[in-house]
């Protein structure tokens, strides 16, 4: 809850009147019983954010009385009416908390001294202990997504636990891209796939298949295919059966074809290898190879900048339209930064999406914290600003009709494993939990947009 200036102003007026010597006035003799003012206050950490403390009072009195409370934050003290409640420490520090009974110029008080660290309020000493639900049980209506690497659920260990606990939907960092599913001419090598499929099953996960079609990475052999353009096609009408089919089941949504326009003007279709060799219509044909050899799996088309650019977002749109029914939805990575896209353009994709009745998948999620490099660590007020922007982006897609809700995947679990480091070169925190696994703000504001 805010606290309205004027409201602390009158407030704290107030009290300093209630206890100065005008309320001598009152006739004590009209009281008959005994006077007692007895106050005590006790706090908890709240479920869904380790810096908010929910302060409950407990008064046994006598008489009617006035109660206020001073939260250590400066500024004086606030009517206990107001109905605050719930406080924030964004800082960490010692507040001496103040809750404050008056009745006749009598004053009963209770304090309490609230420890804040970095990772929130520390009740019993305990920091950060306030537990949270998990994000895939408060999203209730669509899946919470991550990624995951081979190698990461081979080893178990912090990354799997919080698969399990907070997401039900994975999708694999880089080991269901053609470069690696298809090294060779006629040789598959899906072991990291089906390593991650497997984990999913075991754990009740969805696997969304990322992507069939990329041309970043498209093995080289594929680059420099030695065939007519026949061929190609034959190629990789097999490649898309072959592997369509063999996680038929397993894999709940491919990304059939990912990043297939171009940022310059006019947004036109990459002059990819894939477009060189099968024409203008290869994406329609990509598709329609994959619905041919699993008819229930859903299929997407993904790209990037659908939100930031207006243009690319009627490009992937008019295509979708094209596609007609071989689409199942569209992916908007939302590799963004918490100054923008705005509120206003996410929205517009979310809207476009759900006026074809198409299902929406915020893919890739992340938000760069530091796009300008002006910090060289991940301050309160800018762990702020980032927790805000996933809270609009989240309420976005959680305000969007149930038939259209698919996933909102996160790309990556700890900060440091980011792809964006090396992307940007430079230092960033854009996930929703630290190098330690430990919950950021921004897993917060995640968990505030489903409120
Ligand atoms: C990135 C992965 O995170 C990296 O590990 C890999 O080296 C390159 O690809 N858009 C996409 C994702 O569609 O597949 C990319 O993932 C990030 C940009």
């Amino acid at each position: 809850m805010k606290i309205n200036k004027l409201i602390l102003l009158l407030v704290s007026a107030l009290f300093f009147f209630s206890c100065s010597d005008d309320d001598e006035i009152i006739n004590r003799s009209e009281v008959e019983t005994p006077i007692t003012v007895k106050a005590s206050f006790n706090y908890t950490v709240s479920t869904t954010d380790p810096y908010i403390v929910v302060l409950q009072s407990t008064t046994e009195s006598s008489v009617e009385y006035q109660s206020f409370w001073d939260f250590g934050l400066g500024g004086g003290v606030v009517s206990d009416d107001a109905g605050i409640d719930e406080v924030r420490y964004n800082e960490a520090g010692e507040y001496t908390v103040t809750y404050y009974t008056i009745y006749d110029g009598l004053t009963t008080i209770a304090t309490q001294t609230i420890i804040v660290d970095e990772n929130g309020v520390c009740p019993d000493g305990f920091c950060g202990s306030g537990e949270t639900g998990s994000l895939k049980d408060a999203a209730a209506t669509f899946s919470v997504g991550t990624i995951t690497r081979a190698s990461w659920v081979k080893a178990g260990g912090k990354h799997t636990e919080i698969l399990k606990k907070e997401f039900n939907n994975i999708t694999s960092e880089y080991e269901m891209k053609m470069n690696v599913m298809y090294p060779s001419q006629g040789n598959y090598d899906f072991s990291a796939a089906d390593a991650m499929v497997n984990f999913a099953q075991e754990n009740d996960m969805n696997v969304h298949g990322h992507a069939l079609i990329w041309h970043n990475a498209t093995p080289s052999w594929v680059d420099d295919f030695a065939g007519t353009n026949e061929e190609f096609e034959v190629m990789v009408k097999d490649y898309i059966t072959t592997t369509l089919t063999r996680f038929k089941g397993k894999v709940r949504s491919w990304d059939v074809v990912n990043e297939a326009f171009e940022d310059r003007s006019g947004n036109p279709l990459r002059n990819s290898v894939f477009r060189q060799k099968m024409g203008d219509d290869y994406i329609k044909k990509c598709f329609q190879w994959a619905r041919d050899a699993d008819p229930d799996v859903l299929l997407f088309y993904n790209d990037y900048n659908m939100a930031s650019s207006t243009t690319k977002r009627a490009a992937m749109f008019k295509l979708v339209d094209e596609l007609g029914d071989l689409i199942d939805g569209v992916g908007a990575q939302m590799h963004i930064s918490y100054e923008g896209p705005s509120k206003a353009n996410i929205q517009a994709v979310a809207d476009g999406t759900v006026s074809r009745g198409l299902k929406l998948h915020f893919a890739e999620l992340d938000i760069r914290a530091n796009p300008n490099e002006d910090i060289t660590s991940l301050t309160n007020d800018r762990a702020q600003e980032q927790r805000a922007k996933y809270k609009e982006v989240v309420q976005i897609y959680n305000s969007i009709p149930l038939e259209n809700k698919f996933a909102l995947t996160v790309w990556g679990v700890r900060d440091n494993e980011s792809w964006l480091i090396d992307f940007w070169g430079n230092a960033d925190w854009p996930l929703l939990f630290d190098s330690n696994y430990n919950k950021k703000a921004a897993y917060f504001g995640f968990l505030e947009g489903l409120q």
